[in-house]
């Protein structure tokens, strides 16, 4: 990772965990639910989504505040799919962020609950944005709603769980991708060109920069579950060949996956070619995205 971003990263996750686990602390509802929110959340995790929502906003030079909660936002919606993919039902994982998951510490119930409670909670967060036109905030709702709807991740982890029966075709493994990991890191580099008044030209850059990244950032989660192990990832390695998923790594080997994470990192850089501003913050994003070894 550049200096630059490691900046970047020590100047801004502090803020943005301090206004997650706030926004959460804050709510009246069971202590027990509120303390399954809050192990999720305070479990760790790189914070990448929110990070994105900032980069974003810093490009711009606006609305860096308001990221903040946009990003807390999608934390939350992330945390949500993490504690319900990793459930019996879905991956049966019992590691996650370097501790037990969600359901080996609260049971099946409250973790399913805890992981609607954060991904309604989310939609609370945009719609009481301060200093955000309503029409904005709209836009935001309607984004998030179809990023993590069945038009985006839930769509796509049910097209994911289909690939553990059959083996998915490249076309089809991409939408899998797209969607299920795509869809949210669109919306967090996306909601950041609403919130800071991109032009259509600059949004349109930055969602194929974010289709791009997205697709990267799940062809390398898919190569870590090989070459990574359980304690540098923080869940288990070699699921997904344990569970016979289709990965980029099983259906084109870890060359060919690794030549296709190289490709969609050059066709990112390009688009961001198309930004007439200092990118270089969204360039080192999308580099430590392809190099990250957890
Ligand atoms: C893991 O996401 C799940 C995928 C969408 C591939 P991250 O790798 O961003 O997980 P955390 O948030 O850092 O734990
Ligand atoms: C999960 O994909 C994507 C979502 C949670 C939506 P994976 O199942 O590959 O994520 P990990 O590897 O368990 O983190
Ligand atoms: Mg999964
Ligand atoms: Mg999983
Ligand atoms: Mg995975």
């Amino acid at each position: 990772m550049t200096n630059h971003l490691k900046q970047f990263i020590d100047e801004n996750l502090p803020k943005i965990e301090a206004e997650l686990y706030d926004l959460v602390e804050r709510i009246k509802a069971p202590q027990s639910l509120k303390d399954s929110m809050l192990y999720s959340l305070k479990a760790g995790g790189k914070r990448i989504r929110p990070l994105f929502v900032v980069a974003v906003c810093d490009l711009f030079h606006n609305k860096q505040q308001e990221a903040l909660s946009v990003g807390a936002a999608v934390e939350m919606v992330h945390t949500y799919s993490l504690i319900h993919d990793d459930l019996p039902s879905m991956d049966d994982d019992d590691m996650r962020r370097g501790k037990p998951t969600n359901h080996v510490v609260y049971g099946e119930a409250l973790a399913t609950l805890a992981g609607d409670a954060l991904n309604t909670l989310s939609f609370g967060v945009l719609a009481r944005l301060e200093n955000v036109e309503p029409q904005k905030k709209v836009e935001l709702i309607n984004l998030l709603s179809v990023a993590s709807g069945a038009e985006g991740m839930v769509g796509g982890q049910v097209l994911d769980i289909d690939g553990e029966s059959r083996s998915l075709n490249l076309p089809e493994l991409e939408h899998v991708h797209i969607n299920k990991t795509g869809a949210i890191l669109r919306f967090s580099i996306e909601s950041g060109a609403v919130l800071s008044d991109a032009t259509k030209e600059e949004r349109a850059a930055l969602v194929e920069y974010a289709h791009h990244i997205g697709l990267a950032f799940q062809i390398q989660d898919d190569i870590l579950d090989i070459v990574g192990t359980s304690e540098e990832l923080g869940k288990t390695a070699g699921k997904d060949v344990q569970s016979d998923k289709s990965t980029y790594p099983a259906l084109l080997t870890l060359e060919g996956a690794n030549a296709k994470l190289e490709e969609h990192y050059d066709f990112a850089l390009s688009a961001l070619t198309k930004i007439e501003k200092n990118t270089s913050l969204l360039e080192e994003f999308a580099s430590y995205i392809v190099k990250r070894n957890n």
